[in-house]
């Protein structure tokens, strides 16, 4: 068995981990919102509508901020016709999944749902067929104490006190031709830039996201980013960044889908700072990774033809273990850019390419790629590590020979624990982890789980709920300051290490 070899040091830090790293994403798209976090009349369904068992689920997962209410949803969405009276809202066109839209789920039902799971929501402001001022009355009706008409508006509408929304994201994926009202990088950076402005207005408090590119194949990636950030970087905090892997000729590729992720990250970051040096700007920008996963896009179609209706089935991949391998390895990625990673967000939490799956009317399960996501947003504490890691190489065919052993670490000094991931993404091979932890005094492993299976392709469903759960056998060994791993061929593996009290 060969050996991955790697060096854990506390003095090599790269900085605190951002709680807002396990994000998540709640989008007006298919059945997430409607059958997935909402669904009255469900016997596990509160007075309020909200989904019992969802919300548990929900918890467990411990996503910590949840983008609300798109996606491309929100291009052409009046935000208006989620407020009020339930029976007086407009049912309208969803022209960004030809759905059939009927506003019964709006802003106070997201922002009492986030109360519930607490977690903190961000919200995107439409800037596909909409403007300055209809993101300016978004503020004011959101975070405005009272005595406008806005915030008037909200305390009739229940919520006397205002919300206090942080983070908001200026439009959605705007360089994309699928977008209604796409722009040009130029027209988006005035748009965002004066909307920005007019927001930070409203409520100088909040934090803004300009759009990055939707991914990194856009023609135009980077020339958009340097674009947008010329005219947005003095008004902005982040820069977003969106990106899905799957599997298509080689399961060698996709299980080495993370290498594209790090040079992604790092193009958007080099872009960012070439805009930093231009302007003379002290300020260095972060990134915000608002939408990322495992997305089955060449196998269905994700636009119903001409079928309005309302929540049909969209993009609900049933993901195996070589997903959540994968999975595991885009969390990976982002700890080891959490120096320029502030926030991320798995896109999305309910049956639409999600973590957790639910049947109308019936039970709700979890995916594969639930348990990586839940255990690092468990254990990720403290400061992300420098992890230097030597590992046996592996061919693929379209990222060459690439490191089989993929891995982070994170210390948390308050509680003297070391978490450390990491995955093989060796399709044949099972190797073995050697940790040179001499620096740090540790004591014991107290939890490890890990994800592999004989069957790769193994699933949960309805029926067989539970037919993929991690193993939580401890066995990595400590000696002398070094620890040992096994690490079957595509796996996921967690631990946590108590370290003596200094
Ligand atoms: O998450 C599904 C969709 O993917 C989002 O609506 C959009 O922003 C992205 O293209």
């Amino acid at each position: 068995m060969a050996q991955a070899r790697l060096v854990v040091d506390p003095a090599f830090s790269l900085g605190a981990v951002d709680r807002r790293l396990f994000g998540s994403f709640v989008e007006h798209m298919g059945r997430c919102v409607y059958e997935g976090i909402f669904e009255p009349g469900h016997p596990e369904a509160d007075e309020r509508g909200y989904r019992r068992d969802v919300l548990a689920l929900a918890r467990e997962l411990g996503a910590t901020v949840i983008r609300y209410p798109g996606g491309n949803f929100v291009s052409s969405y009046r935000w208006e016709d989620g407020i009020g009276p339930v029976s007086e809202r407009p049912t309208r066109l969803d022209l960004a999944w030809r759905s059939i839209e009927p506003n019964t789920f709006g802003l106070h039902e997201f922002l009492g749902w986030t109360e519930l799971a607490e977690v903190e929501p961000m919200l995107a402001v439409n800037l596909g067929t909409r403007g300055v001022q209809d993101a300016a009355d978004l503020v004011e009706y959101c975070n405005h104490p009272g005595g406008t008409v806005l915030s008037d508006r909200r305390a009739k509408n229940g919520a006397v006190d205002p919300f206090g929304v942080h983070l908001w994201c200026l439009g959605n994926e705007m360089d994309g031709d699928w977008q209604v009202g796409q722009k040009t990088a130029t027209e988006y950076g005035r748009l965002a830039a004066e909307t920005a402005k007019a927001m930070r207005l409203v409520d100088p408090s909040i934090e803004l996201v300009a759009c990055g590119s939707s991914n990194r194949e856009q023609r135009t990636f980077a020339a958009w980013e340097a674009t947008v950030l010329e005219h947005t970087y003095p008004f902005v905090d982040y820069i977003s960044m969106h990106t899905y892997y799957e599997e298509t000729d080689s399961l060698a590729d996709f299980l080495a889908t993370a290498v594209d992720m790090d040079g992604f990250i790092e193009d958007v970051v080099a872009a960012a700072d070439y805009v930093r040096a231009k302007l003379r700007s002290p300020k260095q920008l972060k990134i915000s990774f608002d939408e990322w996963n495992v997305w089955y896009q060449t196998r269905h179609h994700a636009l119903p033809e001409r079928d309005w209706r309302h929540a049909p089935s969209l993009i609900e991949d049933d993901f195996t273990v070589a997903d959540a391998v994968a999975v595991g390895s885009y969390l990976i990625s982002l700890l080891n850019h959490a120096d320029r990673v502030a926030i991320a967000c798995q896109a999305q939490l309910a049956n639409i390419i999600a973590p957790i799956r639910t049947l109308g009317g019936g039970p709700a399960w979890r995916q594969p790629p639930f348990y990586p996501f839940a255990a690092a947003a468990r254990l990720a504490r403290g400061v992300a590590l420098r992890l230097p890691v030597q590992a046996p190489a592996m061919e693929t065919p379209k990222f060459g020979a690439v490191p089989s052993v993929t891995s982070a670490a994170t210390w948390d000094e308050q509680s003297r624990s070391l978490s450390i991931f990491l995955v093989n993404r060796d399709p044949d091979n099972d190797h073995i982890a050697e940790v040179d932890v001499r620096a740090l005094a540790l004591r014991e492993v107290w939890e490890q789980q890990a994800l592999f299976d004989p069957d790769i392709r193994a699933t949960n469903s309805a029926h067989q709920p539970d037919r993929v759960r991690p193993r939580g056998e401890i066995t990595a060994r400590l000696q002398d300051g070094r620890l040992t791993v096994p690490l079957p061929a595509v796996s996921w593996t967690a631990l946590s290490v108590n370290a003596a009290t200094s």
